[in-house]
């Protein structure tokens, strides 16, 4: 099959909310980390770890879900726990993106998030191009502490966004043309 080319993948990549099937294998894995390491980094910080949750350990993700979830509505039922800790299924492969801040005279910690959010972009990309299935996700699991510190996150560090791999279920979906004139002006 021929490769795709950098265009390609940059023009229609797009997000997968069904994933399936296994986990990529470990030489995608080198070729998608490879991506994300060639992030635009000012000042060559580095301000990036990666988590990868496959297998059994994702339903220790689940757990941590489950916790926060019961620690912000008490009472909750059992059924309800088990739909937060459901998320952690959701794809064979979960990596999580972790900005790993620090002070630098130059280098503000926006900065710091936004080359991190650029690996994310790389790995979404090179996920594309290997004809992965692939969504960037967030929501209240983000950013809080009970599962910041049940990951192993430092108090100068934040999770950038949890992506969900596998293998697409489905057709890749329709993407909705948008008009580069409503975006961008010549100044
Ligand atoms: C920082 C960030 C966080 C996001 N969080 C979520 C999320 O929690 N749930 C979700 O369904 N989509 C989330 N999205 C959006 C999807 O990743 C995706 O971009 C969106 O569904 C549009 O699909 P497309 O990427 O195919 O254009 C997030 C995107 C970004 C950049």
């Amino acid at each position: 099959m021929p490769e795709m080319s950098a265009l390609d993948a940059l023009h229609n990549r797009n997000s997968s909310p069904r994933l399936s099937g296994n986990p990529p294998t470990a030489e995608q894995l080198d070729q998608i980390f490879r991506a994300a390491l060639r992030a635009p980094d000012h000042a060559q910080l580095r301000p990036w770890r990666f988590l990868t949750i496959s297998g059994d350990s994702r339903m220790r993700l689940g757990e941590l879900f489950a916790l926060a979830q019961e620690q912000d509505s008490p009472g909750l039922s059992e059924e309800q726990l088990a739909r937060a800790a459901g998320k952690a299924l959701r794809a064979p492969l979960i990596i999580v993106v972790i900005a790993c801040i620090r002070p630098h005279p130059k280098v503000p910690g926006q900065e710091q998030i936004a080359s991190a959010a650029a690996a994310a972009q790389n790995i979404l990309l090179a996920a594309h191009a290997l004809e992965l299935g692939a969504i960037w996700r967030t929501g209240g699991m983000a950013y809080h502490p009970a599962v910041m510190s049940g990951l192993g996150l430092t108090s100068t560090e934040k999770i950038v966004g949890y992506l969900y791999l596998g293998e697409r279920e489905g057709n890749q979906k329709e993407i909705s043309p948008l008009r580069q004139e409503d975006f961008v002006q010549a100044w």
